[in-house]
């Protein structure tokens, strides 16, 4: 908007026990705003300028996980869906944590369009968010993402990952093929394309028939465009007598061999208790 609202206005946050550095600007309240510090309640992401004010609210603060329903649990880990019209202040003091680590989107002030599906780590305190998407409620371009979010602390760990995976298993549910809103970050880009490169390998590596871009996009919920452009960047296009098959290379065997055994987390698609909502 104006020039100053793109500057970064705070420094740090902090949420649950960690502290964390803002990468970009976010519209918090400006009272709020050159703060050295926020203190964030990690279960109802409300914000407090002391740590004195952010324990007088965790006393009386009930909540222990997002409010929504859960709609898969493996392990520790729990996906809770939000709608943004329903749960309003929590998507909003979502948004707005989220917008210190995005610089490209416009902040969503309108979340009432959207769903948001929260990740989280459970453990005997409560549910951890860990990072989340939304989703538009209807996508005339068939986006399956909106924003994507591992939390800076989390960051690395793979999770980025699953928080795709589960977007496509929901794409597989509604039967629809689906691709992230562009323009994508650097980070975004750069996770999608591992995502995919992984996907569409293991699948090649599974499958003894011979298979079409079109049954890769069936089987994987992935759009034709984001499959050529991975079996393109894989080099995975061969021709061979006067047709044009996919073909793996050693190289892509033994990178995909490596990122196999890294993975340490996936979706069980058959802990997804979801149905597409009305
Ligand atoms: N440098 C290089 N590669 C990176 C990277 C980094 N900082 N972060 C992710 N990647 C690539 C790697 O290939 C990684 O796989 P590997 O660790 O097996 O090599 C792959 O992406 C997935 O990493 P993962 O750990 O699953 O992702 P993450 O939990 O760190 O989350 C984002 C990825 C994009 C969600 C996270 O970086 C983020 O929240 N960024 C800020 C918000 C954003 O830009 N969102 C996307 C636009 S809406
Ligand atoms: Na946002």
């Amino acid at each position: 908007i104006s020039e100053i609202a793109r500057v970064k206005n705070l420094n740090r946050l902090q949420i649950g026990k960690h502290e964390v550095e803002a990468w970009y600007f976010s519209p918090y309240p400006k009272e709020y705003a050159h703060l050295p510090v926020l203190y964030i309640c990690e279960f109802c992401l409300s914000y407090f300028p002391s740590p004195m004010m952010l324990s007088r609210h965790r006393q009386r603060c009930t909540l222990l996980h997002p409010p929504g329903n859960e709609i898969y649990r493996h392990q520790d880990i729990s996906f809770f869906e939000l709608d943004g019209k329903r749960q309003l202040t929590w998507c909003r003091n979502l948004s707005l944590l989220s917008k210190c680590f995005l610089d490209h989107k416009t902040l969503y002030y309108d979340v009432t369009p959207f769903m948001y599906y929260v990740m989280c780590q459970r453990d005997s305190t409560g549910c951890h968010v860990i990072g989340y998407f939304s989703k538009e409620k209807e996508s005339a371009e068939n986006y399956n993402v909106a924003c994507i979010l591992t939390l800076p602390q989390h960051q690395r760990h793979g999770y980025g990952k699953v928080l795709i995976e589960f977007s496509y298993e929901l794409s597989k549910k509604e039967g629809k093929l689906g691709s992230p809103e562009k323009p994508l970050s650097d980070l975004g880009l750069l996770s999608y394309r591992a995502y995919w490169a992984e996907v569409i390998v293991e699948l090649l590596i599974n499958t003894t028939d011979e298979l079409s871009i079109d049954d890769i996009a069936q089987k994987t919920s992935i759009t034709h465009a984001d499959i050529m452009n991975t079996c393109t960047t894989l080099q995975l296009f061969k021709h061979y007598k006067g047709q044009h098959i996919i073909c793996l290379s050693e190289a892509v065997l033994e990178k995909h061999e490596k990122v196999r055994n890294k993975r340490r987390r996936r979706i069980y698609a058959e802990n997804l208790i979801w149905k597409p909502p009305v």
